[in-house]
Parts: structure tokens; sequence; C-alpha cells
């Protein structure tokens, strides 16, 4: 047998990258810029979008899974304003020879819930680089691959690193946290997002007097230190709940209804809508999974972590 090699074969490159549950989440009084001071515990969970570039003449195309509502379409493929063309651009704009770069297709597989708290967006935006970085051959490295994700958005640069990681300054300036433990959440999403400024913007409103260092997350990473479920759901702290709930306030009548149901705890990831509900083993999400889905929650996933960061798949 002979084994021809095709030059001119197309080639292509996906990366997946997951999202992420915020076990604290301190916030505290804007800065100059605008942006909020953060301390923050992220842990990334078995929840993933993944982005396959391919040489092509540069169109962008979002598949959601099937769970996911329609108006993911029209949010995210209208034009060229989204985080995948805007990473593409910018890794061409700082990459030698930008000219020469051969174009590319970004096929987008959607099962991160889209503006709902996990940094779907940031994932879609962590990955886009890592696969360009790959296909256009630049050897970026770590670093300089951090600060691109940083310019981003706030989230994209914990995309890129995944396990689990302590925040601070907006969000991007992270230090990686040991958790050698499988913690389990049952992830409820909602139909509808809530847009991240307008969180912040209704925290503002309902804290103006908030201190400018945010609170600790020390009892959160002391919790993770010990692997103990009970003292890791007492410790979980959102700073955004009470703005997300007060924009959505059903999602407060969810949190009681899972804890009801017997969840450890229930908490809004990020500034929401979605809600994470600390389970104590994987039979317990699954079980607790089966008892939310319904006419009301038609969407009740199970994800653990910590997992690993944006990674090209084989
Ligand atoms: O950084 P990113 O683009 O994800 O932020 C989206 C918006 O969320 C910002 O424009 C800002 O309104 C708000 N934000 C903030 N403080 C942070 C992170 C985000 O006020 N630490």
């Amino acid at each position: 047998m002979t084994l021809s090699i095709q030059p001119d074969a197309q080639r292509s490159v996906t990366v997946r990258a997951p999202a992420k549950i915020n076990l604290h989440l301190g916030v505290g009084r804007p800065r100059d810029d605008g942006f909020h001071p953060l301390d923050t515990v992220f842990q990334a969970v078995g929840l993933y979008d993944d982005v396959r570039a391919t040489d092509g003449d540069g169109t962008v195309t979002v598949e959601p899974a099937s769970y996911l509502p329609d108006s993911v379409l029209t949010d995210l493929a209208s034009g060229d304003d989204n985080i995948v063309t805007h990473a593409a651009r910018l890794l061409a704009a700082t990459a030698p020879g930008a000219d020469e770069l051969p174009r590319v297709d970004l096929l987008v597989e959607k099962r991160i819930p889209v503006a709902g708290g996990m940094a779907g967006g940031s994932a879609d935006g962590a990955a886009t680089l890592v696969a360009l970085d790959r296909l256009w051959n630049l050897g970026t490295s770590d670093e300089r691959l951090l600060e691109l994700a940083a310019t981003l958005g706030s989230d994209v640069p914990f995309s890129l690193l995944g396990g689990t990681a302590h925040g601070a300054g907006r969000g991007d300036v992270l230090h990686t946290i040991p958790d050698p433990t499988t913690w389990w959440w049952v992830v409820v999403p909602s139909h509808e997002g809530l847009a991240t400024p307008s969180v912040y913007r209704r925290f503002d409103e309902m804290f103006p007097d908030a201190p400018a260092t945010p609170a600790s997350s020390a009892g959160t990473l002391a919790a993770l230190a010990a692997g103990d479920p009970d003292r890791l759901a007492a410790a979980l702290h959102n700073d955004l709940e009470a703005p997300a709930i007060d924009l959505r306030p059903a999602l407060g009548d969810l949190i009681a209804h899972g804890e009801a149901e017997g969840a450890l705890r229930g908490i809004v990831s990020g500034s929401g809508p979605t809600v994470a509900f600390l389970c104590w083993s994987g039979d317990h999400a699954r079980s607790l999974a089966d008892t939310l889905q319904g006419d009301d929650l038609p969407v009740v996933l199970v994800a653990n972590g910590p997992v690993a960061g944006a990674h090209l798949l084989p």
C-alpha cells in the first residue's frame, strides 16, 4: 500500500474550552476604569464549547446544542461583532507576517449557556486563540496568550487556564489553586440570558457603599483544601447574586426549590442567570437533576469540576 501525502489538504484544528462557576465572587466598588475589583475563585466545570478552525474563506458558524434556545443563533452569528472574530483578529494582528496568514473558517459547537454567567463567550474566545495559534503555527507563549486573552475579556484568561484558580484584579490576575477533589454540580440555565454589565450596574445601585476591597475568598479556599462538600456549601459566596435575583426574581425561587430537593447549596453562577447546585456525589447530582427536570425546568445539566482549560482535541 502507498500512502499519499497531500500537501494541499485542508487543515483543521479543534480546541475545547470549559464553562466556569465562581465558588466565591467578592465584588468591590468600581475602579476608575469602571471595572469592579474582584476577589474570586473560579472552577472550570465539564460543560464545553468546541471551536474548529479550518482553512477557508473567513466564515463563522455556530452550531448550538439542541437544549439551547434558538435565539443563540441570532445573538452570536450576527456580523463580525462576536468574540470569536475578535480573537482571530487580535491574534492575527500580533503575528509576524499577519498579511500572509491563510484565511480560516471557524465553527463553534455551543453547549455552554449563552449570557448565562458561565463564561461561554470567554470559552469561545480562548478556544479560538489556541486553535489559530496552532493552525497558523505561531508558537505564541502561554504568557502572551494570557495577555491577549485579558484584552478580549475579564474571564478569558481563566478559560485558557482551567482547573481551579484564584482571580484578582478584574478577574484576570490568576493563581492556580490545588484542588484534587471532584466536585459535583447540577446546572440549571435560564431560557433568557442576563447581560453582565446590567448585573454589575444593579450591584452599584443596590450597594452604593460597597467597600473598595472585595470580600475575601479565604473561607472558600480553606473549604477546597479540606475537600469537604458541606464546608464548601457553607462557604459559597456571590456578591452578584442579590442583583441577579433583583433583576430576575424567579432565580431566588429556583435556588430555594433545589435546596428543598436536597442540594447542599444553590448559587447564582457569576452574573447569572444560570444556577449551580452543589451535590455530594455524581449519584446525588444525577438524582437531583432527575427530580428538578420537568415542565418548568426543561434543561437541567450535570457537570463536575475541576477540568482542564482550553485544550486541543485529537
Ligand atoms: O471584561 P468583560 O468584557 O467580560 O466585562 C463585561 C462587562 O462586565 C464590563 O464592561 C463591565 O461592565 C462588567 N465588569 C465589571 N467588572 C469586572 C468584570 C466585568 O464591571 N471585574
